[in-house]
């Protein structure tokens, strides 16, 4: 099936009133739990690469195997760069085939993510990718696994700078700062949905919702039926995979690499396949 776009796969969902899964990959584990679970429920999926994470990887390479495992797969995929904060990193992102770019301008004044976004919508549309901006700011890293971060209302996102930010820089999908954050959380989450509720009235372009991980299913019941079709998650995924491996480890048998590695696959799988139910990708079915 085609590699795809935002552009093709968030109308959909917003006329469906369901949301995709942006699912990050590190590694080839984590890419392959997240399009076999997305393959095995027919359902699209949205598979990021995020620039913090290129560390990680041969990129050039990663790419060629994503794009083919994509092409091998009956379900559309959208091939995304999530969180590029350089120029740099979406040219050479926009080289190797991402389908889909995030430049993340959200720490910058108003008129510097404007005037950033506005010269990598220009460039990626050249492309034929879609481009996500994000406008307020969601905090927190995804390596910050010990304390949790806080919510800090100050970072919100302004909903009469909304209209203005789509308008002047004619991006394909918004993320928004309602009230989540990247990793895991200090408190509970609460989500604004009053908030969501103001910037909808101001847009209609296609919102995301970053910061899934710790989110309960009735969150995102919430937020999708406010208007989010796109959800970030990656957190949650990641310890999954670490819990398995600590468990098998646990055992206190002799365990092969392999075996490390199928384990933290299997368990990857299924938090994906949940959180795909969760979020009613399957209404996309082809
Ligand atoms: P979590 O790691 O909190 O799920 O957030 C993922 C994310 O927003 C990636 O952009």
């Amino acid at each position: 099936m085609a590699i795809v776009t935002l552009r093709e796969l968030l109308p959909q969902a917003q006329a469906k009133g369901c949301a995709v899964g942006s699912f990050n990959a590190a590694d080839h584990s984590m890419a392959e739990a997240i399009l076999q679970a997305s393959a095995e429920l027919s359902s699209p999926v949205i598979l990021s690469v995020a620039e913090v994470h290129f560390r990680y990887l041969d990129v050039p390479a990663f790419l060629r195997y994503l794009r083919d495992r994509a092409e091998s797969l009956r379900i559309p995929v959208v091939i995304h760069l999530d969180h590029g904060t350089r120029l740099e990193t979406i040219q050479q992102g926009l080289d190797l085939g991402f389908s889909s770019v995030m430049i993340d301008g959200s720490a910058l004044p108003y008129s510097e993510n404007a005037a950033l976004t506005k010269r990598v919508v220009q460039l990626a549309h050249k492309y034929g990718a879609s481009v996500e901006a994000e406008l307020g700011h969601v905090e927190g890293g995804e390596g910050n696994l010990t304390d949790g971060t806080e919510v800090d209302p100050a970072n919100f996102t302004d909903p009469s700078q909304a209209a203005q930010f789509v308008a002047e820089t004619n991006v394909d999908a918004l993320a928004v700062s309602i009230g989540t954050v990247h990793g895991p959380y200090r408190g509970e989450p609460k989500l604004e949905l009053g908030l969501l509720a103001e910037i909808r009235a101001q847009t209609a372009v296609p919102l995301v919702l970053h910061g899934g991980s710790g989110l309960s299913a009735q969150d995102f019941r919430n937020a999708i039926a406010g208007g989010i079709t796109k959800v970030n998650f990656f957190t949650e995924n990641s310890l999954a995979g670490v819990g398995a491996v600590r468990s098998l480890l646990g055992q206190g048998r002799p365990v092969g690499y392999p075996d490390l590695i199928a384990a933290a696959k299997a368990q990857m799988k299924a938090v994906v396949a949940q959180q795909i139910e969760v979020f009613g990708t399957e209404k996309l079915k082809g």
